[in-house]
C-alpha cells in the first residue's frame, strides 16, 4: 500500500452509550479520548435519550481534549472520519452532525466507518512506537460485542462476509442480562467477568444452544438462566448471594464454549488459521484466555487487541477512516445514519 505523506485524521464515535474522539497520524495512534455516560446505570440498560443529550454534552470537550493529547492543532487535522452506523439514530446524529459541521468548518474531507468494520480494523491501529504485527488477509474475526455477534471472512479492509451471526441475542446482551438477573448493574460483563474469576465454571450447567451451521443464539440461555436462579431462589432467598461467583462462572464458560465452537467450525470449514477477535465483549479475560489455548491447539494465528480497543472507541473510527482516504472513498455532506447493520455487511451468509 502506498504511503502518503503525514495525515491528521480525526475519528469520532457516538453510536451507543461512549462518546470518543481519536487522532491518527496515518496509522499511527496519537490520542483517544473516551467519556462514557454513567448516566444510565441506574437504569441497568442504555437509555437512548439520555445518551443523545449526553453525547451533545461531551463531544467539544472531548474532541478538544483528543487534538491536544496528539499534540497538534486543528488547523492540522487532514480528514474527519465519523461512525455512521449501525447503534442509536439520536446517538448517531450527534456525532455525525457535529463531524459534518467541523469538516466544513475547515475545509478538509470528511469520511463515514461503519461500527462494526471498526471494530475489526482496530487491528490495524499502530502504536506510537515500534510497528506491531496485524493480521494477513483472509482472516476470520469473531465480533462480539453489546449489540453483535457475528463472525466475519475478512478479505480485504472494506470486503468483509458475515459467515455466521446470532439469531436473536447477542454475547454481550447475554452477559449484561445475567447480571441484571443477579442485580449486579450494567454494563455486566466486566462485573461477571471480575466475579468469574473467583468461582467454579462447572458449578452449574446451562444447556448450550443448539443452532446449524455457523450461527448463535443467545436467548435461550438467558432464559435457561432466569428460570434456574427463581427457582433457586423460592427455596434459598440468599441464592444468588451465596453463590455469585459460580453463577458468574459458569454463565460466562457456557457463553465462551458457544463462541469457540462456532469459531473452530469456521476455521475448519475455510481452512483459515488466522484468527482474530473483536468488540467489547473481547476484553472478556476467560474469552482471551480461551481464545488463546484454542489458537494454539490448532496452530492459529491470534489476534486479541489490547483493552482499550475492545469497547467502543474512536481509534477504530479513526483508522477505518484512514484506509478509506488512501482509496480516495469520501462521504457526502448529506450522509445520513444507519441505526441498522450496514448494506456491505449484512445478510452475506
Ligand atoms: O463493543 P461495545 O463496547 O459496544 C457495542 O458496540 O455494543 O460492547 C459492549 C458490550 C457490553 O455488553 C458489555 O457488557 C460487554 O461488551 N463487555 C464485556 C466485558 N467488557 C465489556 N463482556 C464480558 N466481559 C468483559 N470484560
Ligand atoms: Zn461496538
Amino acid at each position: 500500500m502506498a504511503q502518503t505523506a503525514p495525515l491528521y485524521i480525526l475519528g469520532i464515535e457516538s453510536s451507543c452509550d461512549d462518546t470518543s474522539a481519536a487522532v491518527l497520524c496515518n496509522d499511527r495512534l496519537l490520542s483517544n479520548v473516551i467519556a462514557s455516560q454513567a448516566v444510565h446505570q441506574r437504569f441497568g440498560g442504555v437509555v437512548p435519550e439520555l445518551a443523545s443529550r449526553a453525547h451533545q454534552q461531551n463531544i467539544i470537550p472531548v474532541v478538544n481534549q483528543a487534538i491536544t493529547e496528539a499534540g497538534i492543532t486543528k488547523e492540522q487535522l487532514g480528514a474527519i472520519c465519523f461512525t455512521r452506523g449501525p447503534g442509536l439514530m439520536g446517538s448517531l446524529l450527534v456525532g455525525v452532525s457535529f463531524a459534518k459541521s467541523m469538516a466544513l468548518g475547515l475545509d478538509i474531507p470528511l469520511l463515514e466507518a461503519d461500527h462494526m468494520i471498526g471494530h475489526v480494523l482496530a487491528h490495524f491501529i499502530q502504536p506510537n512506537g515500534e510497528k506491531k504485527k496485524v493480521p494477513a488477509f483472509p482472516f476470520l474475526c469473531l465480533t462480539v460485542s453489546g449489540g453483535h455477534t457475528q463472525i466475519m471472512l475478512v478479505k480485504d479492509h472494506f470486503d468483509m462476509t458475515v459467515i455466521g451471526k446470532t439469531i436473536d441475542d447477542a454475547a454481550g446482551e447475554a452477559f449484561d442480562k445475567t447480571a441484571k438477573i443477579m442485580g449486579l448493574g450494567y454494563p455486566g460483563g466486566p462485573v461477571v467477568d471480575k466475579l468469574a474469576k473467583e468461582g467454579n465454571p462447572g458449578a452449574f450447567r446451562f444447556a448450550k444452544p443448539r443452532i446449524q451451521g455457523l450461527d448463535y443464539s443467545f436467548s435461550g440461555l438467558k432464559t435457561s438462566f432466569l428460570y434456574f436462579v427463581r427457582d433457586q431462589l423460592k427455596n434459598n432467598p440468599h441464592f444468588i448471594e451465596e453463590n455469585k461467583t459460580d453463577l458468574c462462572a459458569s454463565m460466562q464458560h457456557t457463553i465462551i464454549d458457544t463462541l469457540l465452537e462456532k469459531l473452530v467450525k469456521a476455521a475448519r470449514e475455510t481452512g483459515i488459521k488466522e484468527v482474530a477477535v473483536a468488540g467489547g465483549v473481547s476484553a472478556n479475560s476467560g474469552l482471551r484466555a480461551a481464545l488463546l489455548k484454542t489458537a494454539d491447539k490448532y496452530r492459529w494465528n491470534m489476534f486479541i487487541p489490547e483493552f482499550a480497543f475492545t469497547t467502543d472507541n474512536a481509534a477504530m473510527i479513526a483508522i477505518s477512516g484512514y484506509f478509506k482516504y488512501l482509496k480516495g472513498e469520501f462521504a457526502s455532506l448529506d450522509a445520513m445514519p444507519y441505526a441498522r447493520q450496514s448494506a456491505g455487511t449484512e445478510n452475506q451468509a
